[in-house]
């Protein structure tokens, strides 16, 4: 029985105005011509800084901090956005997975159960992200659950890869596919069916995310479950490396492709009586084909055929769609998060992003829980996203939108929260365009400009951050920090994320003179920001969240 009531904080007043801005991808790092913030015109945010420690300081935003397995692992928006939201640390998708399997617990859940009596008759389908990214799913769980699966009874076992270079370096992919057909070659040996059935990368085949573009989905359906696809080659190796001999198909867009055998026959479409696994922990990127898979009624394309499977995913990826309804481990238990406490003690909240980033702050935010609290006080707008490009071509995405939309929600003063997500650095980083995302920074700069003019209209409060980093380190570094340079004598462009701190600023009209942050607390993260929002919003923070960054002085 959870008490929503929040006590009223001594010393800052309720029903202030209070701008939230997570810019995506906005780490901080030290000055260099990789650094595609310090490279951009960036005036607002440099303003910003010069308040430090009292208005600035930074937080960590990756491993341990975000409930990762390790400081090894980079931050991403799932667990940065959950951290925001929720105020505590969870342990997050990668370790729970980590843990299932290393107990072996995983093969005594419901999930593996209900899949295993496939095991007999019918095929394993294992779709998802194939790299050691760790951001939506990792290389060796799979080559785990492979080993596991098989040891338990699966004969004939068809991965569908998903080809990466987005949360790893571009070109990695081709390795990946070697270590995993080393694997199956090894499965066969002891008297496994085991092959690679279909592929295609990330971006252009199956891991769409928020309804942005179903063909995504479809082209992935089309070659995974049809066994359909414009490329057929007889080895998966050979697939990727032939198709990236295209200079414009890197491995985050090679197309979907499938795998025959000598009569040119697809080895492993999806049939009746099989058992499918999507492989992937994190939710975002998977929640659509989990509804392909799993819905009797189903709209969204022309899905041919909608065989009788047994489905279950490596995680539930939705808690309130229950989607899927059989997976091998359980989610992170994110309850009692900030967006709830606040609709309880009826704080008005509007959410805004563009499609791409929608999900971030209102699904991700409020504990991978699709849908609003109270729709009375609650309002989510999505800018749609343009479909069918990379961000690098139209870099300033809809970040004028967005701010446009959240300075006309703070001019009328009807809402206590106004919560945006700033895709730029993030979208535009990934593409591993750097002139690109130099431009990207400094139109996030400008939508971080209009919302704290707007806040100064209505006599308001800002708190600008990030959730991860990404523009401010675009290069892959040696061990002596020089950028590290590939087989072709290029530098090796990183197009992921990184280990990099994010800034937190605070400021406005509404911000009480005595209210300053705190300049100990060096271990603080992301988790930190959701007290102290609610601190600023005029109430204690519940006792169990992480400490709020700020504190009362007398002045
Ligand atoms: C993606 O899904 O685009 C990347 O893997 C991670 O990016 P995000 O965590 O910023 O969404
Ligand atoms: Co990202």
């Amino acid at each position: 029985n959870t008490q929503w009531k929040l006590k009223q904080h001594g010393r800052i007043p309720r029903n202030n105005t209070i701008a939230l801005v997570v810019l995506d991808g906005w780490g901080e790092n030290k000055p260099d011509q990789y650094n595609c913030i310090h490279v951009a015109e960036t005036p607002t945010m440099d303003k910003l800084k010069e308040g430090a420690p009292e208005k600035w300081r930074l937080i960590k935003a990756h491993g341990t901090a975000v409930g990762l397995p390790s400081e090894d692992d980079m931050g991403n928006s799932e667990v940065g956005h959950n951290a925001l939201g929720a105020g505590r640390i969870f342990a997050q998708g990668a370790k729970l997975v980590d843990i299932a399997l290393a107990s072996g617990k995983i093969y005594d859940g419901e999930g593996f159960k209900y899949i295993k009596e496939s095991f007999e008759t019918g095929t394993l389908h294992l779709i998802g992200l194939l790299s050691d990214g760790g951001v939506h799913s990792r290389l060796d769980q799979l080559q785990l659950l492979l080993k596991g699966a098989s040891e338990r009874g699966a004969k004939r076992i068809r991965v569908h890869i998903l080809t990466d270079g987005r949360d790893v370096l571009d070109g990695s992919s081709v390795g990946f596919v070697e270590t995993l057909e080393k694997d199956l070659s090894d499965l066969r040996a002891k008297g496994i069916d085991a092959q690679i059935a279909s592929g295609g990368g990330r971006m252009y085949v199956t891991m769409d995310r928020y309804e942005n573009d179903w063909n995504v989905v479809k082209r992935g359906w089309d070659a995974q479950v049809l066994g359909e696809a414009p490329h057929k080659f007889r080895n998966a190796v050979e697939a990727v490396k032939k198709l990236r001999e295209d200079p414009k198909i890197s491995d985050q867009y090679i197309p979907p492709f499938v795998i025959v055998d000598e009569n040119d026959k697809a080895v492993g479409p999806i049939v009746d009586g099989d058992a499918v696994v999507t492989f992937n922990f994190r939710a975002d990127r998977m929640v659509m084909l989990a509804k392909a898979l799993e819905y009797e009624d189903f709209d969204k394309f022309d899905r041919v055929r909608f065989p009788k499977i047994r489905y279950a995913g490596m995680l539930e990826y939705d808690g309130e769609l229950k989607l899927p309804s059989h997976y091998l481990v359980s989610p992170p238990e994110i309850d009692r998060t900030s967006g709830e406490y606040l609709v309880h003690n009826g704080v008005r909240t509007f959410a805004c992003s563009e499609t791409v980033k929608f999900g971030h702050v209102t699904f991700f935010w409020n504990g991978n829980r699709s849908g609003y609290f109270n729709q009375e006080l609650e309002e989510y707008v999505e800018i749609p996203s343009d479909v069918g490009i990379t961000f690098n071509v139209q870099p300033k995405m809809k970040a004028i939108e967005i701010a446009e939309r959240a300075k006309k929600a703070i001019l009328s003063r009807k809402f206590h929260q106004i919560r945006v997500n700033i895709p730029n650095s993030d979208m535009v980083g990934h593409t591993g365009d750097i002139e690109a995302t130099v431009v990207a920074c400094k139109a996030a700069d400008e939508a971080v400009k209009m919302i704290i003019d707007a806040i100064e209209q209505v006599g308001g409060i800002y708190v600008i951050t990030a959730d991860h980093g990404n523009a401010e380190e675009m290069v892959k570094r040696n061990k002596s920090g020089e950028p590290a340079l590939g087989k072709d004598g290029k530098i090796q462009v990183l197009t992921s994320h990184t280990l990099q701190p994010v800034p937190i600023a605070i400021g406005g009209p509404g911000l009480p003179n005595d209210v300053r942050l705190r300049s100990d607390l060096p271990g603080a993260g992301l988790a930190n920001v959701a007290a102290t929002v609610i601190n600023l919003h005029g109430y204690e923070a519940p006792a169990d969240y992480e400490p709020s960054l700020i504190e009362v002085y007398d002045a």
